[in-house]
């Protein structure tokens, strides 16, 4: 039976900045997901996506409204937050002097995955991310495409029940592109609950149990991909977001199409 492993209530990060004064980068956000669901948060640049993911991944504080993961709210309680998610985004940082399977082996212990199984956990980390051929290389002298693996599959090591991945595929090939998705899905097939952001449509359109549509920090849709084309009558995906994005400036309350089930 699928849980809800990630909510939000009204979600809210207002930035101060010197050229621009108040930025409402992320607006009373809704959303939620399940174990075994890959939600899709889908927006333009400067959308909110990465404010929207660093909050739940207790990266930023919220200036307003709830998020919960696996139960435990982002600012009560941060540390049980952060051992119940594997967090991926750009800055992922890794180590440049030590190989990919050294890597594995630090994060997975510095968050505590059981020491008796910690070597297997491993071995199944190279085999499942297709890094064989260079699991014992040293990560300095890796391509960014194989560095981005290493990034993803740290996040991982400790297996926890929630994924959230800003814009995972960026600077992929198509080839691996394509094999992250398919480890993405079977993460997901394990039942871990997955949100992940990304601007790309064919991505979204293949991916995504459900995607929410991010615009100026509002989510302005949550739905299937077959729900989304019912309700705007747009086959494509890029027809549906422009269709949300174009109504947004004229009609604000449109923000409730949203149909989440909140448990
Ligand atoms: N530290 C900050 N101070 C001020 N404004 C910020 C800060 N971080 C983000 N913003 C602003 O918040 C808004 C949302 O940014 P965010 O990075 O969440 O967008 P995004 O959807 O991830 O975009 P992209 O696709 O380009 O990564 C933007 O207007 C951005 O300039
Ligand atoms: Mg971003």
């Amino acid at each position: 039976m699928s849980e809800v492993r990630v909510r939000t209530e009204d979600l809210t990060k207002v930035f101060y900045d010197d050229g621009r004064g108040e930025v409402h980068a992320v607006n009373a956000v809704n959303i939620t997901c399940e174990s075994g669901e890959i939600l899709g948060l889908l927006g333009a640049n400067g959308a909110g996506k990465t404010t929207t993911l660093r909050m739940l991944a207790t990266v930023l504080a919220p200036t307003g409204g709830n998020a919960w993961v696996h139960g435990h709210e982002v600012r009560e309680a941060a540390e049980q937050v952060r051992a119940s998610l594997g967090f991926y985004s750009a800055s992922t940082a890794l180590y440049p002097k030590i190989t990919p399977r050294e890597t594995l082996r630090f994060f997975a212990r510095v968050n505590n995955y059981p020491k008796a199984r910690l070597e297997q956990r491993v071995e199944y980390l190279i085999d499942r991310f297709g890094m064989e051929s260079f699991a014992d290389s040293r990560v300095e002298k890796l391509s960014s495409g194989m560095k981005q693996k290493v990034s993803i599959a740290r996040t991982v090591a400790h297996d926890p029940p929630v994924l959230i991945f800003d814009e995972p595929t960026v600077a992929l090939d198509v080839l691996n592109a394509i094999e992250l998705r398919d480890i993405i899905a079977k993460l997901r097939d394990d039942g871990k609950a997955i949100i992940f952001s990304t601007h790309i449509m064919s991505e979204a359109e293949q991916l995504c149990d459900r995607i929410a549509i991010i615009h100026h920090g509002r989510i302005l849709a949550t739905d299937t991909l077959d729900g989304l084309r019912e309700s705007t009558g747009h086959h494509y995906l890029e027809d549906i977001f422009v269709h949300y994005a174009n109504s947004s400036g004229r009609d604000d309350s449109i923000g409730s199409v949203s149909d989440e089930v909140v448990g």
